[in-house]
């Protein structure tokens, strides 16, 4: 028993900011962003909720997939900025769609949210527990962003990407790698609430650390091991599929830095033009980074049957993984 992909979804917030929108907040400027980045816009929330994005990315990979909501036995959504601790997006989603068959849970993992939660479906439709699923990747950064610092602000935007996934007598999702390093997770930061109660001699707004739940980040550190994993996590999921890196048609990168792509590219002597990017037109998504590039690419009708393709990511945690995709569409 395998699983394969059969539809894509994505939903975006309706504001469109721009490096100069930015560059009226913060000391930055067009030129900056787009030579350290490649970022031009994000698309921000002023309304929309993480489990309306989700919703909306669902519905249309559900229609792309030709599946009915009463299908979908199985919800996972990776997500980092939930609108609430509980009920979870993926409940939320499954509300606003109708899936009244499916068990619903989100998934925390950094940006690498969305390759571990593929993974996990996968696992679980491979084990016949489940026939068919949703895949949610889904953020709104733009809570968590403190938009006083310009090292982090002009990074990160929102939206949403799904798929859909079913059991399959052909493998669509081949193999996947996967990691962590919790030593190491101060480089990328977002603190939780502080514990505070009428026993505690501090309380709200009085911790020790004074944390916020802003996104704290070591820029560099998290280059240099960007660059590190994605390399060595490409390697091993084709090792693994037992195919060679000839025979990959497009890498899908989270969308994090055109630099940092740059540079895997280079140290692997892999043409650029393999590597899909939109970062340019939608910032850093984190967990929804993967399946808005993926959804893009199937739109554009960039994906043929049978091409092979490497979904790769990292983020906080630290975290990393990638999975190899044969497209069976
Ligand atoms: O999903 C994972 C999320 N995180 C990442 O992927 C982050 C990975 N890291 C990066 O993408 C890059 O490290 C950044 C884009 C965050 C920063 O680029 P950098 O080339 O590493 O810049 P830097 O941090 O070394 O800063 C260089 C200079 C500094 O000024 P000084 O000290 O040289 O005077 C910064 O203060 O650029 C300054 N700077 C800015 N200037 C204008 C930092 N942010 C900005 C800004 N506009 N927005």
């Amino acid at each position: 028993m395998y699983t394969k992909i059969l539809g894509t979804g994505s939903a975006l917030p309706k504001q469109r900011v721009t490096n100069e929108d930015l560059a009226m907040l913060v000391d930055t400027s067009n030129e900056w962003i787009t030579s350290r980045t490649g970022i031009s816009e994000r698309w921000i929330s002023t309304g929309e909720s993480a489990s309306y994005l989700a919703a909306e990315a669902a519905a249309k990979a559900l229609a792309d997939a030709d599946v009915e909501p009463s299908q979908i036995d199985l919800v996972i959504s990776a997500t980092v900025s939930p609108d609430n601790f509980t009920p979870t997006v993926s409940c939320e989603a499954q509300k606003a769609l109708g899936l009244s068959r499916a068990t619903c849970f989100d998934l925390w993992a950094g940006c690498t949210g969305f390759i571990f939660s593929l993974m996990t479906a996968d696992a679980l439709v491979k084990s016949g527990l489940f026939s068919h699923a949703l895949v949610i990747g889904v953020e709104v950064l733009s809570k968590l962003v403190d938009w006083q610092d310009r090292s982090t602000c002009v990074l990160f935007g929102d939206g949403a990407g799904a798929v859909v996934l079913s059991s399959s007598s052909q493998p669509g999702l081949v193999t996947h790698v996967s990691g962590s390093d919790g030593t190491r997770g101060d480089v990328l930061k977002i603190a939780g609430i502080p514990l505070a109660n009428p026993w505690m001699a501090q309380h709200v707004g009085e911790s020790e650390t004074g944390s916020q739940s802003v996104i704290c980040m070591n820029g560099q550190e998290v280059f240099k091991f960007a660059v590190k994993t994605m390399e060595s996590s490409i390697r091993r999921v084709v090792e693994l599929s037992g195919s060679s890196l000839h025979d990959i048609s497009y890498i899908i990168p989270h969308q994090a830095n055109n630099r940092i792509i740059e540079s895997v590219a280079g140290r692997m002597k892999i043409p650029r033009e393999k590597f899909f990017t939109n970062l340019d037109h939608r910032g850093n998504t984190s967990s929804a980074s993967i399946p808005m590039a993926l959804d893009e690419m199937n739109r554009a009708g960039l994906l043929l049957p049978g091409m092979h393709l490497v979904l790769v990511g990292f983020g906080g945690g630290l975290t990393w993984g990638a999975s190899m995709v044969r497209w069976t569409r």
